[in-house]
């Protein structure tokens, strides 16, 4: 196959990619996403700032953009974040206890109604683990609002859009030896023994210096699996670019039936949140592929 789309679709998988509203513009961008991507992550417009600016009003017009772009042309949409400690607006940030509760809830039902039937997976709560050693719950408004925020909000999405998958995203969750991966193992486990709804685990894998890939990465993602649930790469990138991580990654995710599909965050270096320095991506700052792209098309 000759895109990474195709060469996914092979094995039943998908290869998608973050886009950004404002680069719909930019014809080198949209010829490469559209020409070798099959899903799409809005990489920052179906958020909680973008979609609620002000409490019970709601805007789509970004996140409606990239949806829109996305389904012309064929592509899925993987949906990005209902609930989240960051990029929350203003207002949400001066909440907390059974408003704030309330106001999740709201926010969810909002969101999951508009987009209803139309979103292939949501990331229905992201990053909610503490880094370091404690393999406990990150300090939030969310998080003090009690425990049970997480399950409340999947029980509420899953009863919003039934269609779609339910997944729980994290970064720094793909070394097996690390306690924030056991975290969320152990809650995952958790809510599959108690009937908590969830399909999926996203791992966002974002590889660098101080979180570089590590050869258990295959070890999480079947550990994940086994306990019931897809696993989906959803934010990829690579500090430096090296061709045989991105072909480790895509063959540890190929090794495990229940990996169902790879996200890079970004089309070309340039457009990486993390600079085009990092040269974290599969394009370079001119469209050309790069040897990291070679060494995934070649893997898939
Ligand atoms: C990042 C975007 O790429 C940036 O444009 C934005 O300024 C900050 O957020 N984990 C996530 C993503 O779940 O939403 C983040 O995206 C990257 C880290």
């Amino acid at each position: 196959e000759s895109t990474l789309g195709a060469a996914a679709a092979q094995s039943g998988r998908y290869f998608g990619t973050a886009i950004a509203s404002g680069k719909l513009g930019d014809s080198a961008y949209t010829t490469i996403a559209n020409r070798e991507f099959n899903m799409v992550t809005a990489e920052n417009e179906m958020k909680i700032d973008a979609t609620e600016p002000n409490r019970g009003q709601f805007n789509f017009s970004a996140g409606d953009r990239v949806y829109n772009w996305a389904v012309q042309n064929g592509k899925r949409v993987r949906g990005h974040t209902l609930a989240w400690h960051n990029q929350q607006p203003g207002w949400m940030q001066q909440l907390s206890g059974s408003t704030l509760r309330q106001a999740m809830i709201n926010h969810i039902n909002g969101v999951m109604n508009h987009y209803k039937g139309k979103i292939y997976a949501w990331d229905v709560v992201n990053e909610a683990y503490a880094d370091g050693n404690s393999g406990g719950r990150r300090d939030s408004n969310l998080q003090r609002t009690g425990n049970d925020w997480i399950e409340v909000a999947f029980r509420t999405a899953r009863a919003a859009d039934p269609a779609a998958k339910l997944c729980y995203n994290d970064y720094n969750i793909d070394n097996w030896s690390w306690a924030k991966t056991q975290g969320v193992y152990n809650m995952v486990r958790d809510f599959k023994s108690r009937g908590v709804p969830i399909d999926c685990v996203g791992l966002q894998s974002h590889f660098n210096g101080n979180s570089p890939y590590n050869s258990n990465y295959r070890t999480t993602i079947q550990s994940f699996a086994a306990l019931g649930v897809d696993v989906q790469i959803t934010e990829l990138d690579i500090q430096g670019g090296s061709a045989t991580t991105y072909a480790n990654v895509v063959n540890d995710c190929l090794a495990v039936p229940r990996c169902t599909g790879i996200t890079v965050w970004g089309v070309r270096d340039t457009d990486s949140w993390l600079g085009s320095g990092a040269s974290a991506l599969l394009f370079d700052g001119n469209g050309n592929k790069k040897a990291a792209y070679t060494a995934v098309l070649n893997a898939l």
